[in-house]
């Protein structure tokens, strides 16, 4: 890894700073320039997070994706939280991930690619720039890398020193990640006795004791054969990848460098980046930004975008159609599905794309509760997969991927699900920064509904 770019990208116009010249949607306004200047600085004299050749391996392994050979798990927080920060809450969400992983990978028969919203993921655009109570109007909370949910003004002022705070927690929290998948915790063994757990405690479960049950049979079967649980590496570790929204462009900026082998511009602060549905403009700062790196990326889609949008962001991101180069996102809330998806899958394949199609079945389906809650209903995310699955059945496209948003914690966040969940509930354990979340066991549980489905 060289030291700091600026200089230009052999094939096109393309810095590390050519973002600055377009319009960059849902970026704060720092009030401190220096300050930001000094963060920035420092961010550019730091390790990086994640190296070149991790994020060549990713979209590897993406790329079997987009082949319908691997499928993918991106999960984790919608904010991460400066407050909510402990090792625990880092290994319980891990856990559940893990979990979930194996009850897909049973399922597809195929290698499950774990991707966490995690190690990075401190920044939030927002539909409104402020937000009002009781006649009071502050600048709308953006994600702990910029301001503070408390709703006093200097909580809300942005401060750029908590870019630096962010990269310092997104280095702890990956340091545990890969120690926790390299050091047994990971190992099949462990993360099959928690799914057994997770059957036989709960009434829902059940459920899915059947899988459960044959996922027990193969293992037995394994260690029949004389395959050690334990002394098989690839039962023992695992591969974590980190991903979030590439948002705040300076903190991206600062951490990107150059591959010295390769001469690639890498986005060091996390493996897998993606643009949101509000800042994924064609001309816009973020994508400029993303076409530059060799990062694998992400793309959210809603309901509204067009097929000639879609194909547009595909040529400028993937100009060269790498597989697993880019990961289309659609979070198009359930009862759309059907309507929306089948043009842009047959717009993106007639124009030679080999995406991944993942579907986010969190972010269509938010809504405020009586008591003021922002929710989501979990029999609505099942039936945007429902319908999302049926589509891709429809059009022989692989459907590629799941993008959730959960926590380990046991919140009453979403409604619905194995506890039934219901409005009187959500005030009990509501602890999200920004949107909710399924927690463990409505993340189990709609793993296994995931699992029903992919086996058709
Ligand atoms: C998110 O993933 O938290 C998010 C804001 O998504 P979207 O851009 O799809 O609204
Ligand atoms: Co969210």
């Amino acid at each position: 890894m060289a030291t700091r770019p600026r200089q230009k990208s052999p094939s096109s116009g393309w810095t590390t700073s050519s973002w600055r010249t377009r319009p960059a949607a849902q970026q704060p306004e720092w009030p401190d320039a220096a300050a930001l200047k000094d963060a920035e600085a420092a961010l550019a004299g730091l390790p990086p997070l994640v190296i070149a050749s991790e994020a060549r391996r990713l979209t590897q392994e993406l790329a079997a994706v987009a082949r319908g050979e691997a499928f993918l798990l991106q999960a984790g927080d919608c904010a991460e939280s400066f407050h909510e920060f402990s090792a625990d809450s880092i290994r319980d969400k891990l856990k559940v991930i893990l979990q979930m992983a194996v009850t897909l990978t049973y399922a597809a028969g195929v290698p499950v690619v774990k991707v966490g919203r995690i190690a990075g993921q401190f920044a939030k655009p927002r539909t409104s720039p402020i937000e009002r109570h009781d006649g009071v109007e502050l600048e709308a909370f953006r994600g702990h890398m910029v301001n503070d949910e408390a709703f006093d003004q200097d909580a809300r002022r942005p401060d750029a020193t908590r870019l630096v705070a962010a990269y310092h927690q997104a280095a702890a929290t990956l340091n545990l990640l890969r120690a926790f998948t390299k050091g047994g915790f990971a190992a099949l063994s462990h993360v099959h006795q928690w799914n057994q757990e997770f059957v036989a405690s709960s009434s829902e479960g059940r459920r899915y004791e059947r899988i459960a049950k044959e996922i027990d049979r193969a293992l037995r079967f394994m260690a029949a054969c004389g395959i050690g649980l334990q002394d098989e590496e690839g039962l023992r570790e695992t591969d974590f990848w980190t991903s979030h929204e590439a948002l705040i462009l300076p903190y991206e900026e600062a951490l990107t460098r150059r591959d010295s082998l390769t001469g690639d511009w890498v986005a060091c602060s996390g493996h897998l980046l993606w643009v949101g549905e509000r800042t994924r403009h064609l001309d816009g700062a973020h994508v400029e930004f993303l076409s530059g790196v060799i990062n694998p990326l992400g793309v959210k889609l809603s309901a509204t975008a067009s097929p000639q949008e879609v194909v547009a962001l595909c040529e400028r991101l993937d100009p060269a159609r790498t597989p697993g180069r880019l990961t289309l996102i659609t979070r198009m809330g359930a009862g759309n599905v059907g309507r929306s998806l089948p043009a842009l899958i047959e717009a993106v394949r007639a124009a030679g794309h080999p995406v991944v199609w993942a579907c986010d079945p969190m972010h269509g389906n938010t809504f405020t509760s009586d008591n003021g809650h922002k929710t989501r209903r979990f029999d609505d995310i099942v039936g945007e997969l429902r319908e999302w699955f049926a589509v891709h059945r429809a059009l022989g496209s692989w459907p590629g991927g799941l993008h959730v948003e959960l926590t380990g914690d046991n919140v009453t966040e979403c409604l619905g699900g194995a506890e039934a969940i219901g409005e009187g509930d959500l005030g009990q354990r509501y602890t999200t920064t920004c949107d909710p979340r399924l927690n463990a066991r409505q993340s189990l549980d709609l793993a296994f509904d995931v699992a029903e489905l992919l086996r058709g």
